[in-house]
């Protein structure tokens, strides 16, 4: 397994449109493995393959505090969203440290393919829909932040070139070797 690096906002690649999984084979087992590896690493509860720069669409989530219950969604579809609405303050890795209401269905019903093929049906509330709702976003090159106003937007967008400049500047100071 290995850690797989993650887009950060505002990233153009978040945007790209993932295209449906057709082969369930070992290399899709093994994109899920990392995919796992870097969400438990970040540390996050969700993580879609456009956030990796694989534009397929295929999201993995487990909110449990335990950790140890992943489940990968291959093609998912929302099948029934209640009613009633929720806001949640929602987070995501590709835009670290920030945090926003956001309303979504307060329930869902999604169905998907796990990673051999077999579909499945799950029933969400709480955390759990709100997640499947944010990744599925992320296949639809949807970032949480479009949600905000565009002001919000705005801030968090200079905020994290900002961020990028400090980062690429480390980098290339330690590779010249004059950190210590
Ligand atoms: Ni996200």
């Amino acid at each position: 397994m290995s850690i797989l690096n993650i887009l950060r906002y505002p990233d153009p690649r978040l945007h790209k449109v993932a295209v449906p999984v057709t082969a369930f084979d070992a290399r899709l087992e093994k994109l899920v493995a990392d995919m796992a590896e870097t969400m438990y690493e970040a540390p996050g509860v969700g993580l879609a393959a456009s956030q990796v720069d694989v534009h397929e669409q295929l999201l993995i989530i487990d909110v449990t505090e335990t950790k140890d219950a992943l489940v990968a969604y291959c093609n998912p579809e929302i099948i029934w969203a209640s009613d009633e609405m929720q806001v949640y303050d929602e987070g995501c890795l590709s835009v670290p440290g920030v945090y926003d209401g956001v309303e979504r269905h307060a329930r869902v019903k999604v169905r998907a393919q796990d990673v051999k093929g077999a579909f499945f049906e799950v029933e969400a509330d709480g955390l759990l829909a709100v997640c499947i709702q944010h990744e599925m976003d992320h296949l639809k090159g949807k970032v949480f932040v479009e949600y905000l106003s565009p002001l919000k937007r705005n801030r968090i967008k200079t905020k994290m070139l900002k961020e990028e400049r400090g980062i690429e500047r480390e980098a290339m100071l330690r590779a010249q070797g004059r950190r210590h």
